[in-house]
């Protein structure tokens, strides 16, 4: 099997349901709170895992109670954890989630996920050469992605960036990945405000996946503009679901399976993983997948 490598954030998800979102100031009452594990990171490996690919994960967690419950998810999930960092100096990083007619906002504290340095790249470089294709994502420091895009870039290593949350890409990150998966919103920031979707997607034919949820996902072909519809759901909760179409994707990669197809095979995981709350918790397995497909298949 192929191997995949995660990088990126572990958090803990702190999930307050509400009908009515607070204005500043003001205090309203929500209706249900869970803890989840998350993180894209953690997400987007396990979503990997749970499809079936050989998946590591590399990142930080903080020596906290946290951090622990984060590790043993991922655990139970078939994600390898032997990598990830466990430091005293700074808490598992915390994300405060408001869900609001299926919809989320979200505050990060990356706490310990700051950890994931340069340094801590550095040594496990030859962990991170054994993988075929690299997922990395954007709550540890710019100046670790940068390192490492440049590294792995090197030595061939298909990289697939999920720019998320997003920061203005340079150049050199944006020529040295693969594939990027921003959303639309994410696309204006990554290419500094100087956007023009037709343009952008043209000049980055089969590498620039714009993901428009419901309206499924974007690409330039080399020769025509291509959309890959979503799959109609019955939304519950949308967090996690940039991050399922992502695992989703580096594992349909990892199989060397053609671009269309595993763009395909990744929006059907992200639809079918908002009809449940949590980030992980409604993540597919391969079999699900396949139901789901045989399903429309014999209404068609
Ligand atoms: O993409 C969803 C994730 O973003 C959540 O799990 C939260 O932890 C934040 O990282
Ligand atoms: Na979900």
């Amino acid at each position: 099997m192929n191997k995949i490598a995660v990088i990126g954030s572990l958090n803990i998800d702190l999930v307050a349901v509400t009908d009515i979102s607070p204005k500043m100031g003001e205090t309203v009452l929500g209706k249900e709170f869970n803890i989840f594990p998350g993180g894209k990171g953690a997400n987007q490996a396990t979503a990997a895992a749970r499809l079936g690919g050989s998946v590591k994960l590399f990142g930080t967690v903080g020596d906290d109670q946290h951090g622990n419950f984060l590790l043993d998810q991922l655990s139970i999930n078939d994600v390898g954890i032997g990598d990830i960092q466990k430091q005293s100096e700074a808490p598992t990083g915390c994300a405060m989630i408001e869900i609001c007619d299926a919809q989320n906002r979200i505050i990060v504290v990356p706490g310990a996920n700051a950890k994931t340095d340069e340094d801590y790249l550095q040594g496990k470089i030859n962990g991170l050469l054994e993988a075929e294709v690299i997922l990395i994502s954007m709550e540890i420091p710019m100046n670790a992605i940068e390192y490492i895009v440049k590294e792995l870039a090197k030595y061939g290593k298909k990289i697939i960036l999920n720019p998320a949350p997003a920061v203005p890409l340079s150049e050199e990150v944006i020529s040295r990945c693969t594939y990027l998966l921003p959303n639309e919103h994410e696309a204006e920031i990554i290419f500094n405000g100087k956007y023009d979707e037709a343009e952008a997607l043209k000049k980055h034919p089969n590498k620039l996946l714009i993901t428009k949820g419901e309206q499924g996902i974007t690409y330039f072909t080399g020769h025509k503009m291509e959309n890959v519809p979503a799959i109609k759901v019955n939304p519950v909760d949308s967090t996690g679901a940039g991050d399922t179409f992502a695992g989703a994707f580096a594992f349909a990669i990892s199989e060397r399976k053609p671009l269309k197809e595993c763009i395909q095979f990744a929006a059907i995981a992200a639809g079918l993983s908002v009809e449940k709350r949590g980030a992980q918790s409604g993540m597919p397995t391969a079999a699900e997948v396949q139901e789901y497909c045989s399903r429309v298949a014999s209404d068609d």
